[in-house]
């Protein structure tokens, strides 16, 4: 379900916005209307819809729009053009009694400069929003002790501000945003001004708290790792304008342009994609209970020299093909005493770590799932590609060959999203 929706938004800043809309909408450029108008081009025909549940990441350059856009979330700012759906509710629809409560409990924002109260405790200022919410001393004091424990602050309540570290400040902020139970939460480079250790850190308790909480998360910021880090959808803005939006993978795999093409260089790919983008498309299998003869006539109508062997869902084993025919030759019932232990590499696993195993083997490896069930076979020459992109594609491996397709082969969906538990290798 769409949390926020918005559609076609644009946003001219200047004396007579309204004189403008029609340039902007013909695709006058950015400069050309500051140039012939004085106005500024915030944002151009945005269309964005941010799911339920999700972190999305807004990411773009400063000076990009991407504070204009999220005040747009809750009517900081109005458009001047184009709507903007909370809940399936329109925003600009609201009245002003209606709009202040929409504020004050729909969402909650952390801002870069932590933006706390100098002279009021931790304590108070992780209570400040259930304040403003009218909550009585007492019980916003207890909400605001419980979430200031979730960031890892208990003990801290009675200090001031200045007595916390950056990284500590940023945390009350996180905890005065959770404490009022907003549904949504708007941060705008919040983790921008820490430093790069205390950054990845506070990232992890994000992550960690929001596999907790479920919240709505849009979350800007102008570093790309870290909305790689972050994020399951990411819009990318430049100049206004939506560039791109997508799964970080979507954005890494299949960039829309140069634009885009020049911020991925430096991206550490291995980190990003992992095993599940790198299975084989319809790999061979064969069941436990596959007639050696059966099994055979399989690998020898596709010329493989392997199949991976199914328990169910599981992931079994490997049946080379001479044992497959020394099965048949023995007359066994079926394939089952006839398996080798197979490797496999969990589909989370980051393909930087995926690369050192093949490395250290020529065998086939298997992808699972965190409950060890079959994903697929993993592509070498994928897994090159994916890693390296552009640096040409080699004669297909072994594993590649897997992939082939064939009548009557079992298909294998990759699942997406794959959950990050890694199960018990087989080997
Ligand atoms: N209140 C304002 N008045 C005039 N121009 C503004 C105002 N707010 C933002 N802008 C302009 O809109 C553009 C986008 O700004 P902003 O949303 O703050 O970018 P970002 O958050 O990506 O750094 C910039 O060109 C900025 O100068
Ligand atoms: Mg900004």
């Amino acid at each position: 379900m769409n949390k926020i929706e918005v559609r076609n938004i644009y946003k001219i800043f200047g004396t007579r916005p309204e004189r403008w809309l029609k340039a902007a909408q013909e695709g006058m450029s950015k400069e050309a209307l500051l140039e012939r108008s004085g106005h500024t081009l915030g944002l151009r025909d945005i269309s964005l819809s941010i799911k339920e549940g999700d972190i999305h990441v807004i990411m773009g350059l400063s000076g990009s729009g991407k504070s204009t856009l999220i005040r747009h979330f809750n009517r900081l700012i109005e458009p001047s053009a184009g709507q903007i759906l909370v809940d399936g509710i329109d925003v600009m629809g609201l009245k002003p009694k209606a709009l202040e409560r929409f504020r004050q409990q729909k969402m909650s924002m952390v801002f870069q400069r932590f933006g706390l109260l100098p002279h009021r405790t931790v304590l108070d200022n992780a209570a400040y929003g259930l304040a403003v919410q009218g909550v009585r001393r007492a019980a916003r004091n207890e909400r605001a002790r419980h979430w200031l424990e979730q960031v890892g602050l208990s003990g801290f309540e009675a200090q001031y501000p200045h007595q916390l570290s950056g990284g500590m400040q940023q945390r009350v902020g996180l905890a005065r945003a959770l404490a009022t139970d907003a549904e949504i939460l708007l941060m705008d480079e919040a983790f921008s001004a820490l430093d790069p250790l205390i950054r990845h850190e506070m990232q992890d308790q994000l992550l960690a708290l929001q596999a907790k909480l479920n919240k709505t998360i849009v979350f800007i910021t102008h570093d790309l790792d870290e909305a790689l880090r972050l994020g399951n959808r990411i819009a990318i803005l430049k100049d206004g304008e939506l560039v791109q939006e997508g799964t970080p993978e979507d954005i890494l795999l299949s960039p829309a342009n140069d634009y885009i093409e020049s911020f991925l260089q430096d991206v550490n790919r291995g980190k990003v994609l992992n095993a599940s983008h790198a299975v084989t498309e319809r790999p061979l299998t064969l069941t436990m209970r596959s007639h050696p003869a059966h099994a055979v006539d399989r690998l020898l109508a596709r010329d493989y020299d392997y199949a991976a062997v199914l328990d169910g869902k599981r992931l079994a084993g490997v049946l080379m093909r001479a044992d497959a025919q020394r099965a048949a030759r023995e007359g066994a019932r079926d394939i089952s005493r006839y398996l080798s232990d197979m490797a496999s590499v969990p589909a989370s696993a980051g393909l930087d770590e995926v690369l050192a195993q093949l490395l250290r083997t020529p065998e086939p490896v298997a992808v699972t799932g965190a409950q060890g069930e079959f994903v697929g076979l993993l592509s070498r020459s994928k897994v090159v590609e994916l890693v390296t992109p552009g640096a040409g594609t080699s004669a297909p491996s072994e594993a590649e060959a897997v992939a082939a397709d064939a009548p009557g082969s079992v298909s294998v969906a990759v699942p997406e999203g794959e959950p990050s538990a890694a199960p018990k290798q087989v080997a």
